[in-house]
């Protein structure tokens, strides 16, 4: 009876999990042991996934908080080891460690795991913005380095894993399983209507999500950009639910007052069926984030992506997205191409079917 533990610790790692687990409790004889390692506490990047993804509540929770890349992640590997040794002490021991996505609590907890003989599966694996700025990038790597079973999302993660030598027997071109939530609660999503709650027109608003480092961290460049949102929200209504890493910068460098007077509709961050119903009815999203340029992809809704690279490039060659490198003048052209319909249409990538996580099970309760 195979023993999986599986970790989140973030708000993108909860909507991976969901289906994860669900596929899991599903396979005749399996068992797991959900941990949260408590990378994300607020009850609106926490709590409220929990609840709308129909996701039990954690087994284990370790609490550790905010803090520096580097305390973060050594909290996180310290009490995941603990976790780790308690389980084997008490006879109850992991057969193996099931991380996703590229959070600082993915690299700790495989780590951990690696460490003292638990063999680690990464779903999501594979993927490379060649950035190592972003944390995200170095934690992909590292994750994947020790991992002996790799769950890959589009073919560019088969081939980025080849060039790094592994074996053909670790890698699964499996899909995406952040997508089989996002089918699997679109219904939902839809009726819960958010844009008519907040008097927002169907297709004719933008929604905004800011939060890394290299954007909102720098008075400058956050500057820029809330420039840039001003001139757009004189064509489309915008509704920008903040992080609140993007709302501590922008009150810091006071940018606040500057959004408020364009008529930007500032919002808390959203519950997940809350967001997606509003992504949905959008006529394009304006973003940062990584998960977001797939689920814009399969709703079929226009992404421009404020970045210089992507880990996900099967979004900007088949999908709905864009990247926005250098200048923020780009941008604006770019949203008149989308008003004008001028804007490609994409198309979803193969296995972005909703049974990513069932294949997943099946070969994981396979090999275990
Ligand atoms: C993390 C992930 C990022 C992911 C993002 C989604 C890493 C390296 N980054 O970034 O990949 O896209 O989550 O949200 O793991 N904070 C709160 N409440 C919380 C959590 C955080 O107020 O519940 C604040 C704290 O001030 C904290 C800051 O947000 O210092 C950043 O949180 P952190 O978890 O370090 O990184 P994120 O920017 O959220």
């Amino acid at each position: 009876m195979p023993h999986f533990a599986c970790i989140v610790g973030a708000r993108p790692n909860f909507m991976k999990m969901a289906p994860l687990l669900r596929a899991l409790d599903a396979q005749p004889g399996a068992r797991t042991t959900l941990i949260h390692t408590g990378q994300h506490y607020d009850a609106n990047l926490s709590d409220v996934f929990f609840e709308q993804l129909g996701m039990r509540r954690p087994d284990v929770a370790l609490e550790v908080g905010s803090g520096k890349q580097g305390a973060q992640t050594a909290k996180v590997l310290e009490r995941i080891e603990g976790v780790i040794e308690d389980f084997s002490t008490e006879g109850r021991p992991f057969d193996r460690m099931v991380v996703v996505g590229d959070v600082n609590s993915t690299l700790a907890a495989a780590l951990a795991a690696v460490k003292l003989g638990v063999p680690v599966a990464h779903v999501e694996a594979g993927l490379r913005s060649f950035d190592r700025t972003m944390p995200e990038e170095i934690n992909r790597i590292m994750t994947d380095a020790i991992s002996d079973q790799l769950y890959v999302s589009e073919p560019v993660g088969m081939e980025n894993l080849r060039r790094e030598g592994r074996s053909e027997d670790q890698l699964f071109h499996v899909g995406n399983v952040m997508i089989d939530t996002l089918l699997h609660l679109l219904p939902a999503a839809r009726d819960r209507n958010l844009a008519g709650e907040y008097g927002l027109p169907r297709r004719q608003y933008a929604v905004v999500t800011l939060h890394r480092p290299s954007n909102v961290d720098s008075p400058e460049r956050l500057g820029e950009l809330v420039d840039c949102l001003r001139t757009i929200a004189r064509k489309w209504k915008l509704a920008f639910p903040i992080h609140p890493r993007t709302e501590k910068k922008l009150q810091e460098f006071g940018q606040l007052p500057r959004l408020q007077e364009a008529g930007v509709k500032l919002l808390p961050p959203l519950g997940y069926l809350e967001f997606v119903s509003l992504v949905a009815a959008s006529r394009a999203v304006i973003t940062d984030s990584g998960g977001i340029q797939e689920e814009t992809t399969v709703l079929g809704v226009p992404c421009l992506t404020l970045r210089p690279n992507t880990e996900r490039p099967i979004t900007t060659e088949l999908g709905t997205n864009t990247l926005v490198d250098g200048p923020l003048g780009r941008l604006v052209e770019l949203v008149d191409d989308v008003d004008a319909s001028r804007y490609k249409e994409g198309r979803i990538p193969e296995f972005w079917d909703g049974r990513a996580a069932e294949r997943i099970a099946r070969l994981l309760c396979r090999s275990s």
